[in-house]
């Protein structure tokens, strides 16, 4: 199938660009290169620099590429700076997603595969979560991504596009196979924290609060493996070739680790020690936040490869390691 990959040279992308790609895809990115990287790009897929915010780019690309199949992944993603700068995100996330909506449907796009998030559950009143759980997002992040996943339900009814909406857990680690290196500028999310931290190129790491009812104390989280994030993409587009019908599905592993699991794995994998120090709980984390991903084993036949701890920080280990040359 043709796809287009909007988003294509960020994180998530690039790992999903080479699964594509490895399925025997057709792939064209398009990135502005906001926060993607050129390095993350494959001489293999073809490559488009524009923005989403300029409706007559993305109209041109889509129309001159034609794809049968979009992934989109174009979208800030720290729910803290949502909070503080809501309007930004709607620009980007809710309006991006409107013109790629707007395009795709001129082009006669038939499936679309969006990026969405664990963060349309918000706090959990249950565990783990599953797709029937309330959606009461608590952070605005959340909130544009449930709101997109609103926009691709009536683009179904009034346009026939279909559409998977992928809630995402902890997305982690990188290409097992060592293809991508691409570190995320200015990272937030615990794990390439923790690598900073052991490279010495933070003093230590912060630990957002060890009096949480949880094993240790410490957060706990479901941690996927992004070539398993990837693979689920790739998986989608079968679904929805096969059977016409959108879908939204949870990409997680129900196993749940804590920050100090995550530090002492880290520890293990790189032989260095990881400076850390206990600080104030961080506002909006919940203590646990684990997925059911029982709804990707039935629908899609997906079952997470590479997520367990030790493949999650090896591989994140070597890609920084693989920086420092
Ligand atoms: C993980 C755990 C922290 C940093 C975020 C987004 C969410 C989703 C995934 C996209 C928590 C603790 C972290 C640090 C710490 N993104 N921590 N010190 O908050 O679960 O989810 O990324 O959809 O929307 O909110 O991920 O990696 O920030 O935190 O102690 O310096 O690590 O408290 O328990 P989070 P995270």
């Amino acid at each position: 199938m043709k796809i287009a990959v909007i988003g294509g040279a960020g994180y998530i992308g690039s790992h999903t660009v080479r699964e594509l790609l490895d399925r025997g895809h057709e792939v064209c990115v398009f990135d502005n290169l906001s926060s993607g990287l050129e390095q993350n790009l494959f001489p293999e897929a073809g490559f488009v620099k524009g923005d989403i915010l300029h409706p007559d780019e993305i109209e041109k690309f889509l129309k001159d590429f034609k794809p049968e199949g979009l992934v989109h992944l174009a979208a800030f993603k720290a729910a803290g700076e949502s909070m503080l700068n809501p309007e930004k995100y709607s620009v980007n996330n809710i309006t991006g997603s409107i013109n790629i909506l707007n395009a795709a449907t001129a082009a006669g796009v038939k499936y679309f595969v969006f990026s969405s998030s664990a963060a349309t559950y918000g706090s959990p009143q249950y565990q783990p979560v599953d797709e029937n759980h309330p959606t009461n997002p608590e952070n605005y992040y959340g909130y544009t991504k449930l709101a997109i996943e609103g926009f691709l339900k009536w683009y179904d009814q009034l346009r026939g596009i279909k559409f998977a909406a992928l809630r995402y857990f902890n997305a982690a680690g990188y290409d097992v196979k060592g293809r991508i290196n691409g570190l995320e500028k200015n990272p937030a999310n615990l794990i390439p924290v923790v690598m900073e931290a052991l490279l010495g190129k933070r003093k230590e790491l912060l630990v957002f609060g060890n009096d949480y009812d949880t094993p240790d104390g410490t957060g706990v989280r479901d941690y996927i493996h992004v070539n398993d994030l990837a693979i689920g993409h790739g998986m989608a587009f079968d679904y929805l070739q096969k059977n016409n019908k959108s879908l939204i599905v949870n990409l997680g592993v129900q196993q749940g680790s804590s920050v100090l699991d995550v530090i002492h794995m880290a520890e293990k994998v790189s032989g260095r020690k990881c400076p850390y120090r206990i600080v104030e709980r961080r506002p909006g984390d919940p203590a646990t936040l684990v997925a059911n991903p029982s709804k990707a084993h039935e629908v899609l036949g997906w079952k997470a490869q590479y997520s367990d701890l030790e493949t999650l920080l090896a591989t994140t280990w070597r890609a920084y390691l693989a920086n420092e040359k």
